[in-house]
């Protein structure tokens, strides 16, 4: 069990909170801070400016328009919902509904090892989800050929077979 030791002030009264209360109240506001906030939010895995910006060439490729809210980490949209969220890397969740990318990732416990990603797992190869925001920037379909003359460990290609092979099932 664990033992919460409270500081002391120098005539032994509690005047200070312990260390577990000041890492409950920053946990807390921290959460208040990083949590996305809307329907259709950013992705956990969306960290780094880069992120927002694939984010954003995505949302070219697929939605009619959109604004991106980087600070409440949420996006507004309009579009064929049903397809953004079967083929957007950076959402979680498309007007409340998880999107088939966040499904895998959950799937797997992974937001890069996914599928066949990990077969040949190697620190310098791509994120897979760097592929699905070309593909979808480019306006891929399934009639699209890919063809990656340098094929590597096959991020590409097998993103790109994943993308053509999972179906969307909305859980509605
Ligand atoms: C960075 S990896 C490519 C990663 C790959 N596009 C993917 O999606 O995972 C580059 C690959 O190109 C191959 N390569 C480099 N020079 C080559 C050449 N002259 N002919 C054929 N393959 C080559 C390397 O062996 C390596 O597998």
């Amino acid at each position: 069990m664990a033992t919460t030791v409270k500081q002391m002030d120098l005539l032994g009264g509690e005047a200070y909170p312990s260390y577990e209360e000041i890492i409950e109240a920053c946990t807390k506001e921290f959460a208040n801070y990083v949590l996305p906030k809307g329907d259709t939010i950013f992705g956990f895995w969306m960290q780094t400016l880069a992120d927002l910006e694939l984010l954003d060439l995505e949302l070219q490729g697929l939605a009619e328009d959109y604004t991106i809210d980087p600070v409440k980490r949420k996006v507004k949209l309009d579009g064929d919902e049903d397809f953004i969220r079967s083929r957007i890397a950076h959402l979680e969740r498309v007007k409340g509904e998880p999107t088939l990318y966040s499904q895998v990732v959950d799937m797997f416990g992974d937001t890069n090892a996914y599928a066949f990603h990990n077969l040949y797992p190697y620190k310098g190869k791509f994120y897979p989800r760097v592929v699905r925001t070309l593909i979808n920037a480019f306006k891929l379909n399934s009639d699209s050929l890919l063809l990656d003359p340098f094929n590597g460990s096959g991020t590409a290609t097998h993103e790109a077979s994943l993308m053509g092979g999972i179906k969307y099932e909305s859980k509605r």
